[in-house]
C-alpha cells in the first residue's frame, strides 16, 4: 500500500493529512487512492503484456461509477453480474464490446438488456441459460456471441465461501455435461460459441490452481477442436491481508497463457476484481465508546458490518490501524467492535495497541474489494460517503446516503 502511510504520526493517503481531513469530514467513509487504482491496473496489465488480454475490471468487487470511469479510461473492461452492474459500466463509459455478462441466474430482463445493448459476450453457466438466450436471440433478430462457463472441478485453495470452481459449487457446467450440451449446440441457430470462462475462486494467492486449469482448459479445447474467439481466464488473484502473506505473483503464470493464448489463437480475457481494487482503499471510523468487558475491552466503533461486511462474512482479517499514531500501549486485549446488534459486527482483536481513547480515528484497511459494494442498510443506517483522492484533490464519487430518503419505506 505505497499510498497509505505515516508522515511522523500521522496517517496519510497520497497528499491527504487524514488527521486534518477529519476536521471537516465526518465518519465513517471510505476513502480510496486514485494513483493506486491506476498503478495496480498498469502492473496487471504489464504482467500479461505479451499475451495482451482483455482486462474486465470485476465491477462486483467495486462498482462506484467513478471508480469504473478510471478504470474504463486506462483501457479496462468491465465484467458484470447483474443488469444494474451491466448497465453502470455502460454509463461509466466503458464500451458494450469490453463487457462479459457473467452468473448463474440471469434473468430475461437482464439477458434482453445485454443483447440489445450488444455486449462482447454472455457466459452462460448452463444449458437452460443458452436455450434462454438463443430464443430472445431469435425474438430480437441477432445472433449472440456467447461464451461457457466450465466447472473444472479445481481446488483454488481458499476459503470455502469464495472457492468456486469445486463440483460442489453452483458455478459453471462440468465438462461432461458441456460435452454433451456441445452435440446440441447446433440446433440453436441464434448463438455463436465464441468462448469458455472459468473462475475457480477468489483471493488465491498460490499460482498451482491457475496452471491446473489453464491445462483443462487447453486439452479440453483441443480434444473438441473448438474453435474459439476468446478463452475468458477470469480473477481471482489474491492480495495481501497481513504482512505475513505474500500477494500472487503471476509471472510464471503469465507465461504460460501466453503460450495457451498463442497455440489456440484466442483472445485472454481477464476479470480481476480484488486485485486492482483491494488494497487502494481505507475505512475511516471514530471510536465512539470504549466498554470493560470480561477479559478484553471493547472499543465500539461507528462503522459497522452494514458498512464492512468481510470480517463478519469470511472472519476476513483486516489490519486497523490509527489515524494519529501514540507511544503508550494499552494493557490487555482489545476488541474493535461495530454498533450492529449482532455478535459478528466485530473488526478483530488486538494486544498490546497503542492507547486509544474514546474520539480517536482508526483506518481498517484494505477494503477496497468487496467493501463499499457489499454494504447494506441493514438496522436503517444510510450508506456511507466514498470519496476519491488523487496527490491532496478529493472528489466525493457517493455522499452519504440522505437518512429521510432511507426511511421513506
Ligand atoms: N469473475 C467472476 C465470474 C467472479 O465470480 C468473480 C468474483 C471475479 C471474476 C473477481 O474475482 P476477484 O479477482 O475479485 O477475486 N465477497 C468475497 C469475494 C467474492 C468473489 C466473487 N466472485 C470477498 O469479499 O472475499
Amino acid at each position: 500500500m505505497q499510498n497509505f502511510r505515516y508522515v511522523g504520526k500521522n496517517l496519510f493517503i497520497e497528499k491527504l493529512s487524514i488527521k486534518n481531513f477529519l476536521k471537516k469530514q465526518k465518519t465513517p467513509f471510505y476513502i480510496y487512492s486514485e494513483n493506486q487504482i491506476v498503478t495496480n491496473f498498469l502492473k496487471f496489465k504489464n504482467t500479461f503484456k505479451k499475451t495482451n488480454p482483455l482486462i474486465c475490471f470485476a465491477a462486483k468487487s467495486n462498482s462506484n461509477l467513478n471508480i469504473l470511469r478510471v478504470l474504463g479510461k486506462l483501457g479496462a473492461g468491465a465484467d458484470v453480474v447483474s443488469g444494474g452492474e451491466l448497465l453502470k459500466a455502460l454509463k461509466a463509459g466503458i464500451k458494450a464490446k469490453k463487457i462479459v455478462f457473467s452468473g448463474v441466474g440471469k434473468t430475461e430482463e437482464e439477458l434482453k438488456i445485454a443483447i440489445n445493448k450488444n455486449i462482447l459476450l454472455i457466459n452462460c453457466e448452463s444449458e437452460s441459460e443458452a436455450k434462454l438466450v438463443n430464443s430472445l436471440a431469435k425474438k430480437l433478430r441477432k445472433k449472440v456471441s456467447i461464451g461457457f462457463r466450465l466447472n473444472p472441478n479445481i481446488d483454488a485453495k481458499t476459503h470455502k465461501n469464495i472457492s468456486t470452481g469445486k463440483a460442489e459449487n453452483k458455478f459453471g457446467l462440468s465438462i461432461k455435461s458441456f460435452k454433451i450440451f456441445l452435440k446440441k449446440i447446433n440446433s440453436l441457430k441464434n448463438i455463436n460459441l465464441d468462448a469458455l470462462s472459468v473462475h475457480i475462486g477468489s483471493q488465491i494467492l498460490n499460482d498451482a490452481p491457475f496452471k491446473k486449469t489453464l491445462n483443462v482448459m487447453s486439452k479440453l479445447i483441443k480434444e473438441l477442436r473448438l474453435n474459439l474467439k476468446y478463452v475468458d481466464l477470469g480473477g481471482g488473484f489474491g492480495i495481501n491481508y497481513t504482512n505475513k502473506e505474500k500477494p500472487i505473483n503471476l509471472n510464471k503464470y503469465s507465461k504460460l497463457v501466453e503460450n495457451f493464448s498463442k497455440k489456440l489463437n484466442c483472445k485472454i480475457i481477464f476479470e480481476p476484481g480484488r486485485s486492482i481494487i483491494g488494497n487502494t482503499g481505507l475505512l475511516i471510523s471514530k471510536v465512539q465508546f470504549i466498554k470493560k468487558g470480561a477479559n478484553k475491552n471493547f472499543i465500539i466503533l461507528d462503522a459497522g458490518m452494514n458498512d464492512f461486511m468481510r470480517p463478519a462474512l469470511y472472519d476476513a482479517f483486516h489490519q486497523i490501524i490509527p489515524v494519529s499514531k501514540n507511544s503508550a500501549k494499552t494493557k490487555g486485549k482489545i476488541e474493535f467492535v461495530g454498533p450492529i446488534c449482532e455478535s459478528t459486527c466485530k473488526f478483530g482483536i488486538y494486544k498490546n495497541y497503542q492507547r486509544i481513547n474514546e474520539n480517536d480515528f482508526i483506518a481498517i484497511t484494505n477494503v477496497g474489494a468487496y467493501g463499499s459494494s457489499l454494504s447494506s442498510n441493514y438496522n436503517t443506517r444510510p450508506l456511507i460517503a466514498e470519496i476519491l483522492i488523487n496527490k491532496n484533490k478529493l472528489r466525493y464519487i457517493r455522499k452519504k446516503q440522505n437518512l429521510l430518503k432511507l426511511i421513506s419505506s
